[in-house]
């Protein structure tokens, strides 16, 4: 019965047992729950990559799934609140897997459901499964996240998958880790505070580009800008492009957890750093493992 709502509901000794276990089905292991179970995704908020890898890892444990992608087909549309919403899929599912526009709405479910709640985004708080596969991914490339030099480049501000990464990171040792955004694309204050590790920010990346070993990259988060006028003054502030990317360390990687817009040229996705394309299809082999541990109760 265990919720995961920020990254920091992982130890380091959490993240290798899913990283071990993803490693098994990716090498063939037939993962299958005992008991038959639902799993509800309920997206308040567009999804590609977070609703449908979970789904497919739901189906392929052998659960059943249930949900929505958008408010438009629920009664939300006729005035039905978020808590009601909540405690429908409560008595339906066995496992519910919430993305919001709210920072905190995955938290306030776990305060009403008694059945496990997976945060899939909120606002611009936290993306924690986002953040199992953005480490297993370094892990997958240099067999461990530990003594790299990360470069954390874009909106830093509202960008929650950077949150939760580098709330991630503190369970390892990062040799070093640059902070690349524009001014008003800075990390909250709150979130450095909680940093174990070596960092700095930067405003560009050109003068670091030839030390760093993961460039992860995150587009600007539209969505989130109170302000459009705000919006309008750093977009296109940033991009990665072959210049930058020859200056890379040949065994590098860029990472980045999508969807893209423009802020990696699209001639970058044939060179052999551009890994994005590869972490995204870790997401069913991961979301399998963290599945298959909360329902079979293993967690
Ligand atoms: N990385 C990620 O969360 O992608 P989606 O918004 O497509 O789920």
């Amino acid at each position: 019965m265990r919720d995961i709502i920020s990254s920091l509901d992982f130890s380091k000794e959490d993240f290798l047992t899913i990283f071990s276990l993803a490693d098994e089905v990716e090498k063939g292991k037939k993962l299958k729950l005992q008991e038959e179970k639902v799993v509800a995704t309920a997206f308040f908020e567009p999804s590609t990559r977070t609703h449908l890898s979970f789904t497919t890892a739901a189906l392929k444990l052998g659960a059943k799934t249930i949900g929505f992608s958008s408010t438009e087909g629920i009664s939300e549309a006729k005035g039905e609140n978020f808590a009601d919403t909540i405690r429908m899929l409560e008595n339906y599912s066995d496992c519910i897997i919430i993305r919001h526009k709210f920072d905190g709405a995955a938290k306030f479910a776990s305060e009403i459901s008694n059945k496990p709640i997976i945060n899939a985004g909120d606002g611009k708080h936290e993306h924690p499964t986002q953040t199992l596969i953005d480490i297993y991914t370094v892990y997958k490339s240099f067999g461990s996240p530990d003594n790299l030099t990360y470069g954390i480049l874009g909106d830093l501000k509202y960008a929650r998958t950077v949150n939760s990464l580098l709330r991630g990171l503190t369970r390892f040792k990062p040799r070093f880790v640059y902070l690349i955004s524009p001014e008003p694309l800075k990390a909250r204050k709150e979130i450095l505070s909680e940093l174990n590790y070596p960092y700095k920010e930067i405003d560009s990346p050109s003068e670091v580009i030839s030390e760093i070993d993961v460039l992860y990259v995150t587009r600007i988060q539209k969505e989130r800008f109170p302000d459009e006028m705000e919006y309008e003054k750093v977009k296109e502030s940033y991009t990665v492009d072959e210049n930058l990317v020859n200056q890379m360390k040949k065994d590098s990687i860029i990472l980045h957890p999508l969807p893209r817009v423009n802020e990696i040229d699209r001639r970058i996705d044939s060179k052999p750093q551009a890994k994005y394309f590869y972490q995204a299809s870790l997401g069913v082999p991961i979301r399998m493992s963290l599945l298959y541990k909360i329902l079979s109760g293993e967690w």
